[in-house]
């Protein structure tokens, strides 16, 4: 008779605990269809950038100044806007012709896997919205940021007149041309080299460039250029040299 009576008091203890577990998370599934989406949206507000908000090119150019991409490169901030930064590294005019979207956001995150040897710095730290942005603002670096007008020709005292119309000759003679713009002929792979003088290249840099562009900026080999300039190595140092004076003379 007492143990019947134990047994029923358990079995009630059980029912009891057992309904309240079901009522509980009944009640927090509940909670989790009602509720959830505002509670993930005001989590986003805060993980994701404060640029959020801004249009997406208008972000692209905010973080590419911010992250400090001038110190290595040379680029028109706007369509038609002066070249700004250090020629560190490559120039980025038409940097949006020569690499994918892909490319880009694998190269920001991490340069040496897609360039070894690389000498840019990851910028794996950014958000990922900020990395996108970055990505669409160099894609629009193309033809349409480029200055249309014909180039100022002002020949620095150390080169004379008869190196920079033979250079001007070979640049169309050895199919510079094909790649580079200046003024309003030229193809637009390469940068352009409108004011090719004015980058702050030196005479030296322009020389090794043209006989072997990838030492400049990379110490390893690389197969991640779909269009790389090609080495000139074949030329003759006369030849070079009046190549530089005619660049070197454009502003
Ligand atoms: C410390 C110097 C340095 C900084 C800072 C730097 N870069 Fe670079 N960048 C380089 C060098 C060197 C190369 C050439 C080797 C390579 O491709 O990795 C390069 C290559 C590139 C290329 C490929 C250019 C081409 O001709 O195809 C792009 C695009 C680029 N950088 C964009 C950026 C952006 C955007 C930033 C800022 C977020 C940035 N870089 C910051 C040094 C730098
Ligand atoms: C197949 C395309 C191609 C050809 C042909 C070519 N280039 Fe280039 N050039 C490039 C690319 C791509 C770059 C950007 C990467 C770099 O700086 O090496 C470049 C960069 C340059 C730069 C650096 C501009 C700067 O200030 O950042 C100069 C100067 C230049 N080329 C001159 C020449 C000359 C002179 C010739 C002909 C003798 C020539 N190029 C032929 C593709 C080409």
């Amino acid at each position: 008779m007492r143990r019947e009576r134990w047994n029923d008091l358990i079995l009630i203890l059980f029912l009891v605990i057992g309904l309240g577990v079901f009522a509980f998370t009944g009640i927090a599934l509940l909670e989790s269809f009602w509720y959830t989406p505002v509670a993930s949206a005001e989590k986003k507000e805060h993980v994701a950038s404060p640029l959020t908000k801004l249009d997406l090119l208008e972000r692209g150019k905010l973080v590419f100044q911010s992250a400090g991409c001038t110190s290595c490169h040379l680029a028109r901030l706007e369509p038609g806007g002066p070249v700004v930064g250090f020629p560190v590294g490559p120039s980025l005019s038409n940097a949006g012709m020569r690499r994918d979207e892909k490319w880009l956001r694998e190269h920001y995150i991490d340069p040496h896997k897609l360039v070894p040897g690389s000498k840019m710095n990851s910028f794996a730290y950014l958000p990922s919205d900020e990395l996108d942005a970055l990505v669409a603002y160099v894609k629009t670096f193309t033809p349409r940021y480029e200055p249309a007008e014909e180039p100022t020709i002002v020949i620095p005292q150390r080169f004379t007149a008869e190196q920079v119309e033979r250079g001007k000759a070979l640049f169309t003679s050895q199919g510079c041309l094909g790649c580079h713009t200046i003024g309003k002929s030229g193809g637009p792979i390469g940068p352009n080299l409108t004011k090719a003088g004015t980058h702050g290249r030196t005479d030296e840099w322009q020389i090794q460039h043209l006989k072997d562009p990838l030492s400049v900026y990379v110490l390893g080999p690389t197969d991640g250029i779909p269009w790389p300039m090609p080495r000139y190595n074949n030329l003759s140092d006369e030849d070079l040299q009046a190549l530089v004076a005619y660049v070197q003379s454009l502003r």
